[in-house]
């Protein structure tokens, strides 16, 4: 293959050994810096100038995107997914994950355990956020902080409020979460490439440091995780949409805590706690999935008029339930179950034999006037509304 990665440091270790390990496997491989690209929106096709010049074609990029430079990394890699060019992380990955908040949000709704956390803007609610959470000592966050810095650790109730108030002030945002003691400043970075766990460390902070970052003089040591940490570990990335990722989790009482999930993992520190060639491994997973550029389902599946992609959740007392799909009448209605999500499994393109049961989730595509009928009435009543209703009628009718 032909591989661009995106870095604005051609010569530290991470960047240096994927070059490496992809020459080694015979791939033509260049490293191109993520801000001399211009985005080139004035041609029917989207593309790409690099340096001045438009730019040749590449089969896959590895987008190595640093902190500083998201906003402009991200429209850099959208626009290659535009071109069709395979990249394990996309645009909507990355960002989802450059945000400390919005990956919260994301991964709270899937099941996946994170240490408790509020986010707070009034000064009213910092008190009643602080104990929800489960009190001080207690972690504060800036949203978009990395390497350890931004990540603070407030011993009492009144130094997390100054802290709060200090950080709001100056316009930052903050999140407010649950110290997880017993983790004692240790932690677990899980590399995740496609839908394995391919190495993981544990680090460990130094003297009372709490932040267990290697740039902040943390330790590292080779683990082998239990099954439940990978399985945790791998869906986080999945749901997040990266397939190259760091998962870093808590040992908590509970099990594994997902703390965050990195979109451009280091190197250095997981290749030289474990010996392993993760360089290599990644080179060898994008090699395998060029011909699968990652497509925005949504982006493509709802442009057709009057078809949606809808969750039908089948609560107790649902007519389809103790049907197989087969039975179900959805096909005959025009709905296709894409998956079905039963408890934290997924099952995709589920067979029509299979029985459907109470709980289960239908990620469908089908028509919105029949997928409504669908919706407990429940979930549908809306306020009445005080302004005129639109027309039937799509105001530019499409053929169908
Ligand atoms: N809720 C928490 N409880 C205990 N330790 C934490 C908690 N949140 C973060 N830490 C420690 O601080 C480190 C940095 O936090 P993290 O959220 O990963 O920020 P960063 O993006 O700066 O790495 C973690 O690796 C962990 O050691
Ligand atoms: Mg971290």
């Amino acid at each position: 293959m032909k591989l661009a990665i995106l870095s604005r440091a051609p010569g530290i270790y991470s960047t240096q050994r994927l070059k490496t390990a992809a020459l080694d496997r015979g791939h033509e491989v260049k490293v191109l810096d993520t801000l001399r690209f211009a985005i080139d929106l004035s041609r029917p096709q989207p593309d790409l100038m690099y340096r001045g010049k438009l730019l040749s074609e590449y089969d896959a990029v590895l987008p190595r995107i640093g902190a500083s430079i998201t906003f402009y990394g991200l429209a850099v890699v959208r626009q290659f997914e535009q071109m069709d060019v395979y990249t394990p992380n996309t645009a909507a990955g990355i960002a989802n994950s450059r945000d400390k908040l919005r990956a919260i949000q994301i991964l709270s709704r899937h099941d996946i355990r994170m240490p408790p956390t509020m986010f707070v803007r009034d000064k009213a609610d910092v008190l009643p956020a602080i104990e929800e959470v489960g009190g001080a000592p207690v972690v504060i966050k800036l949203l978009e902080g990395t390497q350890g810095i931004g990540v603070i650790l407030a011993p009492d109730t009144k130094v997390a409020e100054a802290v709060i108030e200090t950080l709001q002030s100056t316009r930052q945002n903050v999140l407010i979460q649950r110290f997880v003691k017993e983790s004692k400043g240790r932690d677990i970075r899980a590399f995740v490439i496609g839908d394995r766990v391919v190495a993981a460390m544990r680090r460990k902070a130094v003297g009372d440091e709490f932040r267990s970052n290697v740039h902040r003089g943390g330790t590292t040591e080779p683990v082998e995780l239990d099954e439940d940490y990978q399985r945790v570990a791998v869906r986080a990335a999945q749901i997040m949409g990266l397939r190259v990722a760091g998962v870093d989790m808590l040992e908590s009482d509970e099990g594994p805590s997902v703390m965050e999930v990195n979109s451009s993992p280091g190197l250095e520190g997981i290749e030289t706690a474990t010996g392993l060639d993760i360089a290599g491994a990644i080179i060898d997973y994008v090699a395998s999935q060029v011909a699968f550029p990652e497509l925005d389902v949504r982006e493509r599946l709802t442009v057709s008029t009057g078809y949606r992609v809808a969750e039908l959740h089948l609560r107790e007392g649902s007519t389809l339930i103790g049907q197989t799909i087969e039975d179900s009448g959805l096909r005959e209605r025009d709905i296709t179950v894409l998956t079905l999500t039963r408890g934290i499994t997924v099952i995709p393109n589920p067979k029509g034999t299979r029985v459907l049961e109470a709980e289960d989730r239908l990620l469908c595509f089908g028509k919105m006037d029949t997928m409504i009928h669908l919706v407990p009435e429940r979930r549908r009543r809306r306020a009445r509304p005080e302004v005129q209703p639109l027309p039937d009628h799509p105001l530019q009718e499409t053929p169908s």
